[in-house]
């Protein structure tokens, strides 16, 4: 018998839903049983997100800085797990406080010691580099990732970008303006991410993972936009001095907080196309860097850079 544990957290239900799919298999194996642990937070956070708190939980969440949770229950505790599938969502570019909370967490170090796990996120479109935190996280805690699955909003980067913020600030996934494309990952995708279950499911029955993320890859289960990559990265920087500046100035956080959030808007709005045009001009210098990151990028190599941490 094989022991899988599923764990997640999700604020409209979009990660529980992709959960629930790839999970289907394993549900349905007799050889498996399946546990499953749903994050949660003393104070969690509200959804719909007011604007305050959106972009008040910015520093924090950038910073790594836990929360505490409420303890999983004792049953959940008590298992060795075969497999831990991970689902997480991203938040500015990290892994979501409720999930870095969990990751630096005790529970954590006890549930994921020397076990394989599988993460996946469902996020907008930008998760590489949280993914690079969440690699590293794993790593502290002694778990050993075998495959990886990023779910995303397929849609034009700017369009999401309005899509996504509607959906987050109104509790609901529809069409903005009435035209614009549903946000979030796609129903379609979510119904069909079941396939990734059947995918990992001989994986764990074979106890072997070798050729799994290879497995995934093939069938999908990571797009890599190289300048969505590229974007990630710089943000990253910037992120990191407005996250530093603000958590050092607590007397003035509600205006910092009014200023990052002007610098977001003309990152966005202004400084990524701009971007965008002169690296689509030099993407013919840049080409074979650019596919050395896609490999590493669909992998789940861990090129352990300080830069993550
Ligand atoms: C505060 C906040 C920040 C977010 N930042 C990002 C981000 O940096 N990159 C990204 O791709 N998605 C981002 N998202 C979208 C989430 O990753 C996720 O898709 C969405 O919150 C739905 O997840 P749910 O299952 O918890 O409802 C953000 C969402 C929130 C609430």
């Amino acid at each position: 018998m094989k022991i899988v544990l599923v764990i997640y957290y999700s604020q409209s239900g979009q990660l529980k839903e992709i959960a629930q799919q790839i999970s289907l298999p394993f549900i349905e194996e007799p050889n498996v049983k399946l546990f499953y642990y749903n994050i949660q937070i003393e104070q969690d956070f509200p959804f719909p997100w007011k604007s305050d708190e959106f972009f008040g939980v910015f520093p924090e969440t950038f910073q790594q800085i836990p929360l505490e949770i409420i303890p999983p229950d004792q049953e959940i505790l008590q298992q060795k797990y075969d497999l831990v599938l991970l689902f997480y969502q991203v938040w500015y570019l990290s892994p979501s406080l409720p999930i870095n909370s969990f990751l630096k967490s005790s529970f954590a170090a006890q549930l994921l010691n020397n076990v394989p796990v599988v993460t996946i996120s469902g996020s907008r479109n930008m998760w590489a580099m949280a993914q690079e935190k969440v690699k590293q996280l794993l790593d502290k805690n002694q778990a050993i990732l075998v495959g990886n699955i990023a779910l995303t909003d397929r849609n034009i980067n700017l369009i999401s970008v309005i899509t996504v913020v509607d959906w987050m600030f109104s509790g609901e996934k529809r069409k903005t303006y009435g035209f614009l494309p549903l946000p979030g990952v796609s129903d379609k995708e979510i119904q069909a991410s079941s396939k990734f279950g059947h995918i990992i499911l001989p994986y764990l029955l074979n106890n072997s993972y070798d050729g799994l993320q290879e497995d995934l890859v093939t069938h999908n289960a990571v797009e890599y936009r190289w300048f969505l990559v590229s974007m990630d990265k710089k943000a990253n920087k910037m992120f990191r001095i407005w996250s530093k500046i603000i958590l050092k100035n607590p007397k003035k956080r509600r205006f910092l907080l009014k200023l990052f959030k002007l610098y977001l808007f003309i990152a966005i709005w202004i400084l990524s196309p701009i971007v965008h045009l002169v690296e689509t001009i030099l993407f013919p210098i840049r080409y074979f860097s650019i596919k050395k990151e896609k490999k590493y990028i669909q992998s789940v190599k861990n090129a352990n850079k300080s830069l993550y941490q």
